[in-house]
């Protein structure tokens, strides 16, 4: 488990811990005006996130439903009962009614004085969520550093995947900082203008040339 904290601005920190089941990244956002916060994934156990009653989080913000991101899910509602958990609407989740929170495209979700837009972004899975604030977005498996998401388990799609990047997320301004779903970059967060540039995935010029590149990057795992 690594631990890093970014204070980006005066309006709000990134706490990003290491571990899981494939250097998965859980993230804590925190309001520095309020100090309410949330957690973004819950791919690592509560424990490891070192967080209190004092500091409970309000919220998990869920990027998608494959294991790996929503494992602790439970954990997190005995630590914190009736913690909220914010995620797609068609996501099937181990947690109650009560405390979900659907999100749709494009709504916004308050987070003390920060609003957190949500982005539908389908392709590695069904219910891929990105979460964007101000320069920053949390990708979850849609984008990491270098590349894109994978499209090789069921609910996945690779022309959705094509349209979440090429559409969605490269329209938002390059100077936007990722926060993926997993380390798996050279460094661990970068803005959306470096990674298109060492992301040959990230360079195509329509969408046949993305499904090809898709199938020789497969290929040549
Ligand atoms: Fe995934």
């Amino acid at each position: 488990m690594r631990k890093n904290i970014n204070k980006l601005n005066s309006t709000f920190s990134i706490q990003s811990f290491e571990g899981g089941y494939d250097k998965n990244f859980s993230y804590i956002l925190t309001c520095l005006k309020t100090s309410e916060s949330i957690i973004i994934d819950a791919s690592l156990h509560p424990s490891i996130l070192k967080l209190s009653q004092e500091n409970k989080p309000s919220a998990i913000f869920i990027t998608h439903s494959h294991n790996d991101h929503v494992k602790y899910i439970k954990n997190f509602d005995d630590c914190f009962p009736g913690i909220q958990i914010v995620g797609h609407p068609e996501s099937k989740l181990n947690t109650s009614k009560n405390n979900y929170i659907p999100s749709m495209h494009n709504s916004t979700v308050k987070v003390g004085k920060l609003n957190i837009k949500t982005l539908h972004t389908p392709g590695h899975y069904f219910d891929s969520i990105c979460f964007y604030l101000e320069n920053i977005i949390f990708t979850g498996d849609t984008m990491f550093v270098g590349r894109t998401g994978r499209t090789i388990s069921n609910g996945s799609d690779i022309e959705d995947l094509y349209n979440s990047i090429y559409k969605t997320l490269l329209s938002l301004p390059k100077s936007t900082i990722i926060y993926p779903g997993h380390n798996y970059g050279e460094v661990p967060s970068i803005s959306i203008r470096k990674n298109i540039e060492i992301s040959p995935l990230l360079q195509a010029s329509d969408k046949n040339d993305f499904l090809n590149k898709m199938k020789d990057y497969e290929k040549n795992r």
